[in-house]
């Protein structure tokens, strides 16, 4: 056919054909949104404020985190282009669905295999409770009825908001959680600097600073539990700058209430702005919720400031005191710890003897480490007697009451180390359960550190794993402190008791660990418990619910503590670092250290020695009483005070970090050169922070007769020493000085 002739056949044809497509319309039944009221939720605090606005269509999404802003309600009247409207962009909760195609909050696959969640707002309520307003948004999806809750708790004092969400299949099938993030917090800035801590056994909280780009940055952990031997679940963002500052600017603190997998992600889109997601990693745990079940994320904890790092920190710090540490702001007892004085070697004539001299430095308590267990296989070394924790006969014949009740007559308080979710090969209760193992069927169980790991997913380790502890108070009466040691990460996972559910392994384990946690604070509400994990690989804000205080890292070296102490405090408050002075050459890193300086950086968190003191000389004995001694008067300031970073150790060649009472009548200041400094005419100048500039303070050095500053005795104006006039004389590696402030 010619073309012309074909053109008007299909030209006639056409009329016919647009018939046919009008009587065969495409039809699809859909779900109808129901139309809502538009409004906006504040979550409030005294100096901050999440904006969050209800449109009509149903979609919630956050307008704005920071400063206040006036009335909240004025964002009523803000309107968006047609497309801004629809789009997903900035949702407060983004689900896998609908024309959202980004990281998503929250992933879910139904029975019939689709993967499409809408969520859509059904309502709001507010709740008052001591000290903090809870904000609940209920959203749905319509189509299988799914429902999550987003839950803000504002504590307006502190100006934190913390954040979780309660996921609830009210539909008819199970389905399976794929993702489950417990915020999702949507930001609009120019810059973003992210300011985290990455790490090892013995190097953990290393600060790492990176400007966020346009690909996603994910802070995660999958090692199950020791969980924060690598990443921290926390950091400090800094906004609209390229700079970090302590004291100015735009910063969010942020952390995960969670002690096993994680995962924190940063999503900036085309246009800027940044999606954070935090909550556990989903890493092979898609979670199943029947129909009619609810899954609880653990909370993200938020806090706003204009003032720097140091602020957003601080606000930090005063929050978990209050609210999230156990025992947040009591002041624990310094104490003499047995593991690096004498490892594995010990007899109760060793022990009374460290008891004597810890006691006669000016110590509070003496905590017994490991060793003091295991019969048919005794703990002689890290290879035999985890899981049978009765007392060795050997080596404590007396038992250990006789060891408490001899450190309880010589005035100290007496602590004891366990280790109770791990079982050595070597050991009775392998031999009695080996089905409480963590394994996976055919698979070799691989050892680490010469131990497994016992399947706190099965509700009898939880009660054997509690039993552990609750025997061990019997031990002795008024056991007054407990070291929770778990040194151990999980591989090759597999819970025998779950069956097929394997893939609720990582999140069970630690519901059960918080089980037998909850438990032990309901029977010892009193007992002092540390939360160690070969150091600082449980350093989070769920254990910190039950725990004290955390060992900081098994690096006793004064120095790497300097690093590791500036950026755990980013996030969590000096009473919980514990510090320990212990021998040279170092047993970690063979430094050689002035005794002056082990113990001016121990004091800057809860003190202790760790080393046999019989080793010390008169000369540092009478030093390490000194030191001790000085402590006892300003330590109510470490466990307290606000903590203000003056000189960071990764910037500079000092480390600086004072400690000043709420009221700003006293302070305490520290100061530690941890690299050379070129000599510079007029030696170094610190500005201190948080004084009042008008109100004058007597500076007195601590621990030394001759002062390495000129102003040592004298009164100066808080704006005198906030000024630029503090140069104490720190000329060496390793000089350093420790400043009592008082106000006149
Ligand atoms: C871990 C801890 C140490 C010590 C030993 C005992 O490494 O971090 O402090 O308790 O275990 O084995």
């Amino acid at each position: 056919m010619k073309p012309t002739l074909f053109l008007a056949a299909a030209l006639l044809l056409l009329p016919l054909n647009t018939e046919a497509r009008k009587a065969k319309k495409f039809t699809h039944e859909t779900v109808a949104i129901p139309a809502v009221e538009r409004q906006v939720i504040a979550v409030e605090t005294d100096h901050t404020v999440l904006v969050l606005l209800v449109q009509e269509n149903g979609l919630v999404k956050t307008l704005h985190y920071g400063a206040p802003v006036g009335d909240p309600a004025q964002y009523l009247g803000m309107r968006f282009s047609e497309e801004d409207y629809n789009s997903c962009e900035g949702m407060a909760y983004p689900a896998t669905g609908g024309r959202f195609i980004g990281e998503p909050a929250l992933q879910v696959k139904y029975a019939d295999g689709t993967h499409n969640t809408e969520l859509y707002f059904t309502g709001v309520t507010v709740e008052r409770r001591e000290g903090c307003v809870s904000t609940a948004i209920d959203l749905k999806d319509y189509v299988t009825a799914m429902q999550v809750k987003l839950v803000y708790d504002a504590y307006p004092k502190e100006d934190v908001i913390t954040m979780h969400t309660e996921i609830l299949n009210s539909g008819a099938k199970p389905v399976e959680l794929l993702n489950y993030a417990s915020s999702a917090l949507y930001l609009d800035a120019k810059d973003y600097l992210l300011s985290h801590t990455w790490g090892s056994w013995a190097q953990e909280m290393q600060l790492e600073r990176e400007l966020l780009g346009h690909d996603l940055k994910v802070i995660e952990s999958r090692r199950g539990v020791q969980a924060t031997q690598s990443n921290n679940p926390s950091f400090l963002l800094s906004l609209n700058t390229r700079d970090y500052s302590e004291t100015s600017g735009e910063v969010i603190a942020g952390a995960l209430a969670w002690s096993g997998n994680f995962r924190i992600s940063f999503d900036r889109d085309a246009g800027g702005r940044l999606t954070i997601l935090s909550g556990i990693s989903p890493y092979a745990s898609a979670w199943p919720l029947a129909a009619g079940e609810c899954f609880t994320t653990p909370e993200m904890i938020y806090t706003w400031s204009s003032e720097g790092a140091g602020g957003a920190s601080r606000n930090l710090h005063r929050w978990a005191r209050k609210y999230s540490v156990y025992g947040g702001g009591e002041v624990n007892p310094t104490l003499l710890n047995s593991w690096e004085g004498a490892y594995f070697t010990f007899t109760t004539e060793t022990l009374l003897r460290m008891i004597d001299d810890a006691a006669g430095m000016g110590l509070e308590m003496f905590v017994l480490d490991d060793g003091w267990f295991g019969n048919n296989f005794p703990r002689n070394s890290d290879n035999a007697g985890l899981g049978d924790w009765e007392v060795n006969v050997k080596k404590l014949p007396e038992g250990i009451d006789y060891v408490a009740s001899y450190a309880h007559s010589k005035g100290l308080k007496f602590g004891i180390w366990i280790e109770p979710e791990m079982v050595n090969p070597d050991s009775d209760l392998a031999h009695a359960h080996p089905e409480w193992v963590v394994q996976s069927p055919g698979r070799e169980i691989y050892q680490g550190r010469n131990q497994w790991v016992l399947d706190l997913a099965n509700p009898a380790v939880e009660d054997f794993v509690y039993g552990i502890f609750d025997r061990t108070m019997q031990l002795a009466p008024n056991i007054d402190y407990i070291k929770w040691d778990c040194n151990r990460v999980i591989q090759s996972f597999g819970s025998p008791y779950l069956g097929a559910a394997q893939d609720k392994f990582y999140i069970s384990y630690v519901q059960g660990l918080y089980n037998v946690m909850r438990r032990i604070r309901e029977k010892y509400p009193h007992v002092l418990v540390q939360c160690c994990s070969s150091g600082g690989g449980r350093v989070d804000y769920g254990s910190l619910r039950y725990c004290n205080e955390v060992w900081t890292s098994d690096d006793t070296d004064a120095l790497q503590r300097a690093f590791i102490q500036y950026s755990q405090s980013l996030t969590y408050p000096a009473c919980i670092m514990a510090s320990h002075v212990s021998t040279v050459p170092n047993h970690q890193t063979s430094n050689v250290t002035p005794l002056k300086f082990r113990f001016d950086m121990a004091c800057s968190g809860r003190l202790g020695m760790e080393l046999q003191p019989r080793n010390l000389s008169g000369e540092e004995r009478a030093l390490a009483e000194r030191c001790i001694g000085s402590y006892k008067q300003y330590r109510d300031l470490v466990f307290r005070g606000d903590l203000y970073r003056f000189a960071s150790p990764y910037d500079s060649n000092y480390y600086g970090v004072m400690y000043v009472s709420e009221d700003k009548s006293r302070a305490v200041v520290f100061t530690y050169c941890v690299a050379f400094e070129p000599r510079t005419v007029g030696g170094k100048v610190f500005r201190l922070q948080g004084l009042d500039p008008a109100r004058k303070y007597k500076v007195v050095e601590q621990n030394v007769d001759a002062s390495c500053w000129w102003g040592n005795g004298q009164s100066f104006t808080g704006s005198f020493l906030m000024g630029g006039a503090f140069n104490p004389r720190l000329p060496q590696l390793y000089s350093s000085a420790v400043f009592v402030l008082e106000a006149e």
